[in-house]
């Protein structure tokens, strides 16, 4: 797909030329901040630099954590106490650190659901997306990690329980789970591991996002309508797009700062809010809690896990025709897994020829369905596995799977698609007042 085109990055100066010459960064540099970006993305498009802005925030906070951290187990709880108490700002590095976590999945999750909505996901932006899923495999691995680190317990359990569900896969399971607890059990060796990756992961994911940056500049953004930019001449593409500096910049960097001002009042007045108590209480072994329940983020993927119990039919129907009792936990475990393959798979089980949600009147309907399914997964993961809980966290999987197994793929074919405009260009004006109207 041929770039959008735009003017070309012509070094001014003697400097500028000399370097140019010799390394073009200014060239990319340019390339990348004058991008032409089409003029009408709305708030949705903010959730991409605040990801950004997360990343770096995390990297920064936990490499001076890390400082002061000690990776053993009769340390490491003593040592995030001293972070707390006796470094200088470590409590703020710390609750930074932990909130900035919860910003960053919250940040994750508006990003991937504006690209379901706006179709970002489909041709040609599979790329984009499929490093976007990769990135987001990474960000679980990584909050999983980090949350062991303060040696709590629910740092302890919790890291038990998810361990434990690798056991659960019949044959290989034990030799993963001892492979990646370092030994028979949560001990100094599955920390010392989780220490080492924790540190390590944010810097792979930091390359994964310039790959992803650099997939979408490749294609160009999508945007509200889901048309693509006029790329036949330059004053056609300058129609329907700008330049991202200052336009876009200026626009993200407020987004920016309001989620901040909400991002730093709950880091210094309710910074524990999100957190849960038991882990301000050192692990134990010999104690389990009354219940386990991981960070808020992982709460839709650990109902669904949780949702595949001996009773449910499937786990009952395939044991039956196996003439075997497979562990019930393995079904939750696949069901987990699938429910993210088929998040990755979207791009080819959309069957609409129509890119945005905007113009498609059903698929609208199922598409906040799907939305609200994930909170009700959400709340229904912190719930006990009693009364009707197990229930409402079967129907949230099933529909889920329903949505991109069968309504996707359904939907492209009996659908009628709204009527639609036909540039970018139309569509702003449509939308916002033209500099010429607004001068007569
Ligand atoms: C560290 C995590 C991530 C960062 C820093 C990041 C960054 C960005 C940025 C800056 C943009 C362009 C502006 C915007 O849309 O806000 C973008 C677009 C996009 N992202 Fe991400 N992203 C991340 C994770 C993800 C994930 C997990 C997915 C989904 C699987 C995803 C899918 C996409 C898609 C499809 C686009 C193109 C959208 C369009 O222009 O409509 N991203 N990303």
């Amino acid at each position: 797909m041929a770039g959008i085109p735009h003017d070309p990055y012509e070094p001014r100066t003697g400097f500028e030329r000399w370097l140019h010459r010799r390394l073009p960064v200014a060239s990319i540099l340019y390339d990348t901040l004058m991008i032409p970006t089409p003029r009408n993305l709305n708030w949705m498009w903010i959730w991409g630099v605040v990801l950004t802005f997360c990343l770096a925030l995390q990297i920064i906070t936990g490499v001076v954590l890390a400082m002061h951290y000690t990776p053993q187990v009769d340390l490491a709880f003593a040592s995030v106490e001293k972070i707390m108490r006796n470094v200088n700002g470590g409590y703020m590095l710390r609750y930074l650190h932990s909130n900035g976590a919860s910003l960053f999945f919250l940040a994750v999750y508006l990003h991937i659901f504006r690209g379901l909505y706006y179709g970002s996901y489909k041709a040609p932006r599979e790329v984009t997306w499929i490093i976007g899923m990769l990135i987001y495999l990474s960000m679980m691995a990584t909050a999983f990690m980090g949350y062991v680190l303060p040696w709590g317990q629910m740092s302890f359990w919790g890291a038990t329980v998810i361990t434990g569900l690798f056991g659960a896969i019949p044959g290989i399971g034990p030799t993963i789970q001892t492979w990646l607890l370092g030994g028979p059990a949560v001990d100094n060796a599955t920390l010392n591991r989780f220490f080492s990756l924790h540190y390590l992961l944010p810097f792979i994911i930091a390359a994964l996002v310039v790959v992803h940056i650099w997939a979408f500049h490749t294609t160009g953004n999508n945007n509200p309508t889901g048309i693509e930019v006029r790329r036949s001449s330059k004053q056609e593409a300058e129609k329907d797009t700008l330049p991202f500096w200052p336009y876009f910049v200026m626009k993200d960097l407020f987004a920016l700062g309001v989620v901040l001002i909400v991002f730093f009042a709950i880091v210094g007045f309710m910074p524990n809010y999100l957190g849960h108590p038991d882990n301000y209480i050192e692990a134990n072994p010999l104690v389990t809690p009354p219940e386990i329940v991981p960070e808020w983020y992982f709460l839709p993927f650990y109902a669904i896990l949780r949702a595949f119990t001996s009773d449910v039919w499937v786990v009952q129907l395939v044991n039956f025709l196996s003439f075997r009792i497979i562990d019930a936990k393995f079904f939750g475990v696949l069901a987990m897994f699938g429910s993210i393959l088929v998040l990755a798979l979207v791009p080819w089980l959309d069957t609409s020829r129509v890119r945005s949600g905007r113009y498609r009147p059903q698929f609208k309907w199922w598409f906040w369905m799907l939305a609200a399914d994930f909170v009700i997964l959400t709340w229904v993961g912190a719930r006990p596995t009693e009364g009707i809980y197990p229930l409402i966290a079967l129907a949230g999987a099933a529909y889920w799977f329903a949505y991109f197994l069968i309504i996707l793929p359904l939907l492209g074919v009996i659908e009628k698609p709204d009527p639609m405009p036909a540039t970018i260009e139309e569509d702003f004006l449509a939308h916002h007042e033209s500099p010429t109207r607004m001068a007569e």
